[in-house]
């Protein structure tokens, strides 16, 4: 029988692999599904084998990645407790569905995640594989104290050993991280503590802090069609070169570095900082020119469900028929969210610049305070009238009971 390891070449998963063979007598096919992590994954092929897997496959995912995970999150404005951008979270549903993939293509009965017993991630994972393939059996080495005995990495090195896996491993002193094309995110060492300010300067990877950020702004422009980026500084890009040269001029500037304390599914509240340099721009940009478009309670309505569709996503349920219906309800507020937005960066700030769209109900003469055809200061007062009529019956009311 095989079983699809989830693998990214660490510690952990390669010991996996004999792990696996051993204990299940399983055959590994090893699968690493590349979100955009950079250079993660040099040498990861000879690794593998190396290990005893009998196939590797690198699945580069970033454009679905972009085009139906991040963006949908885009359009709706998901912000997980006002500030987490989901980098997380949104990746693990589209490695999931790969998994899937090559699992059928495979034949094979089981999938193996590295994710601990404590976290959001095996949540994620595993109601994704649910809800794509519920005969799938899923294996997760972390929640099964008995049968794996390796309780440090000291120990999981003794065991890859062993098995005849001589590799170098890097001392594990740094954080627990996870990157992606859109962000990386940071957890342990000074952060489990909350009281402790953040070591900016030993652990961002994508940019610097504001502080040490240029002193000139600079000025970059995006278009949009229809709730999606199409050119940035005047040429056009899809969406992962859009959001891959808005990291680096983000990073630059220190836009977008968000330390939080956030409440997990499973419980527990955990300190974690996030750099979303290009994420922070897109949906800065985005926000700005639906606020020229959208009717006002059509963006109220849009709020509060985006506040949902981002709870849905961190809590692992994108598989599933609400977070479909409420991408329907955005996708159809999208459709005249076309225009150009101009911003400045500068120190960790994003300012604007200027915005722009044929379909903006901005209307310069209505909101002047001139009186025009279509508007004349006289209306207002039947309005007000009527708009505070329940207010003035309620304040008579009350006067007339206080004399008595
Ligand atoms: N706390 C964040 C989330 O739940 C980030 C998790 C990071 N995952 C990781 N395997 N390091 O989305
Ligand atoms: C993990 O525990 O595997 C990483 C953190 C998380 O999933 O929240």
């Amino acid at each position: 029988e095989k079983v699809i390891l989830a693998y990214s070449g660490g510690l952990d998963t390669t010991a996996t692999i004999p792990w696996l063979k051993e204990n299940f007598g399983y055959d590994v096919v090893c699968c690493c599904v590349d979100c955009g992590q950079g250079n993660e994954l040099d040498g990861l092929d000879e690794r593998a084998k190396l290990s005893g897997a009998a196939k590797l496959y690198i699945e580069d995912v970033t454009d679905e990645f972009c085009d139906d995970f991040i963006m949908p999150c885009v359009e709706a404005g998901a912000v997980y407790e006002h500030k987490y951008l989901l980098g997380t979270s949104m990746a693990r549903p589209v490695i999931a569905k790969k998994l899937v993939e090559i699992a059928r293509k495979e034949g094979a009965t089981a999938i193996c995640h590295g994710a601990t017993g404590k976290g959001n991630d095996q949540i994620r994972f595993e109601l994704a594989i649910k809800a794509l393939a519920p005969d799938l059996k899923v294996i997760a080495p972390w929640r099964m104290p008995e049968v794996w005995k390796m309780d440090s990495r000291e120990a999981e090195m003794e065991f890859c050993k062993a098995h005849g896996i001589d590799l170098p491993f890097a001392a594990d002193s740094s954080y627990s991280r996870d990157r992606n094309l859109w962000h990386i995110s940071h957890e342990g060492l000074e952060l489990e503590d909350p009281a402790n300010e953040p070591n900016y300067d030993h652990m961002l990877v994508l940019g610097v802090t504001p502080e040490k950020a240029p002193d000139e702004p600079e000025y970059l422009t995006l278009t949009f069609e229809q709730g999606v980026p199409k050119t940035l500084n005047g040429k056009a890009m899809k969406v992962s070169e859009i959001i891959t040269t808005l990291n680096a001029l983000g990073g630059k500037h220190g836009i977008g570095i968000v330390d939080i304390v956030e409440n997990r599914v499973v419980g527990m509240k955990s300190r974690g900082v996030y750099e979303t340099p290009g994420g922070t721009i897109l949906m800065e940009a985005h926000d700005q020119l639906e606020e020229l478009i959208l009717d006002r309670e059509t963006l109220e309505t849009k709020k509060k469900l985006g506040s949902q569709f981002a709870q849905i996503v961190y809590e692992g349920k994108w598989f599933t028929p609400l977070r479909e219906a409420i991408q329907a309800f955005v996708t159809s507020t999208q459709k005249y969210v076309t225009g150009e937005v101009k911003m400045k960066l500068y120190k960790g700030n994003i300012i604007k610049a200027g915005t722009t769209s044929p379909y903006t109900l901005y209307n310069e003469s209505l909101a002047s305070f001139k009186t025009g055809d279509l508007y004349d200061h006289q209306d207002a007062s039947g309005f007000i009238t009527l708009f505070g009529l329940p207010l003035k019956v309620r304040a008579m009311k009350l006067q007339e009971v206080e004399k008595n």
